[in-house]
């Protein structure tokens, strides 16, 4: 864990989570698995897991396994779009049963104050993304516990708006009456969190800086490409990414091989995943990606980031 091993006491998300530092990894789909998540919590950080597509009975075995790696307290998101509204309950009903200390929503605007009210009640704590100001504020009045202000920096998609984070995360935290805000889109070093304090978010979650680390059940190429990538080399895109609908903003490093038409698909390559599929596709990523020179552990990275807290 480092030399920077001292809690960041006092702070609201250390207290409300249980963590020593309010950095929190993104529960990105398929990407942040077992491994991953109960890394960044042994670091003293939030881990989340990426339950978005898991049937019931794997998101069970994956919250199972992570309570094996670790003793401390970690999260699951979920985006209630996928899979129609009888799997998603049932998906529900594990991590209610399973009872992880968080849960994270994404696009969960319908069905919000249901599944927030439903979580609470169930003694967790709820997080919810958002890209707008409206969408905060809603997210606010349905009992959110804490918002994160996702900025168009952000890799993956983008919920969604358009606005850099430098630009959203004041106008949220105006709006937040106290609800904490996480800020989210490029963080990648010490220097970006030290930012994002000064315009007083409460933490920060990071998602592709954690892509780029050895837990990460990304593809080794998909990986490969991140530490590639330059600053300028994300694109910002609503056309087809996987799985999702039509439109849907998302941010990728784009495949520019004309002859190849998966390039138009926006996606994220596992490890388990055959090399084509890591070779063709457009591989979400967020503008922090020049920042990000090599695979490390995540400990190293939650290091890195909560030197920026101090
Ligand atoms: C590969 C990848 C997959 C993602 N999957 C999800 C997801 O399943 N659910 C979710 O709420 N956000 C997801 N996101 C978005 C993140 O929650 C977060 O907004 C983003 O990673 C922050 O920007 P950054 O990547 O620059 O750190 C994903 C992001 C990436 C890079």
């Amino acid at each position: 864990m480092g030399d920077t091993k001292q809690t960041f006491a006092g702070n609201v998300i250390t207290d409300m989570c249980g963590v020593a530092y309010p950095i929190v990894l993104a529960g990105m789909a398929a990407i942040s698995g077992p491994k991953l998540v109960a890394a960044v919590a042994n670091a003293g950080g939030v881990g989340v897991l990426g339950g978005l597509r898991l049937a019931p009975k794997v998101l069970r075995e994956w919250l199972r396994e992570t309570r094996g790696l670790t003793d401390r307290p970690f999260g699951v998101n979920i985006v209630p779009q996928f899979g129609g509204p009888a799997v998603f309950e049932a998906q529900f009903q594990v991590i209610l049963q399973e009872r992880p200390r968080l849960l994270s929503l994404f696009y969960a605007e319908d069905a919000g104050a249901d599944l927030i009210a439903r979580a609470k009640d169930a003694g967790m704590i709820v997080m919810v993304q958002t890209g707008t100001v409206a969408l905060a504020r809603q997210a606010i009045a349905q009992g959110a516990d804490i918002v994160v202000a996702q900025g168009s920096e952000s890799g993956g998609h983008l919920n969604r708006g358009t606005v850099g984070l430098m630009s959203l995360l004041p106008a949220i935290i105006d709006v937040a009456h106290g609800c904490p805000v996480l800020a989210a889109g490029g963080i990648t070093t010490s220097q970006d969190v030290r930012a994002a304090m000064s315009l007083g978010a409460s933490g920060v979650l990071a998602g592709t800086a954690f892509l780029a680390s050895e837990e990460s059940n990304a593809h080794p190429l998909y990986k490969h490409r991140i530490l590639e990538a330059g600053t300028d080399d994300t694109e910002y895109r609503t056309g087809y990414s996987f799985g999702w609908p039509y439109g849907t903003p998302h941010r990728v490093i784009p495949n520019r091989d004309r002859w190849n038409l998966l390039r138009l698909i926006g996606g994220g390559a596992r490890a388990i995943d055959q090399d084509s599929v890591a070779r063709k596709l457009s591989l979400y990523a967020g503008q922090g990606v020049g920042k990000i020179h090599r695979i490390m552990p995540a400990a190293e990275r939650v290091a890195e980031l909560a030197r920026g807290l101090s």
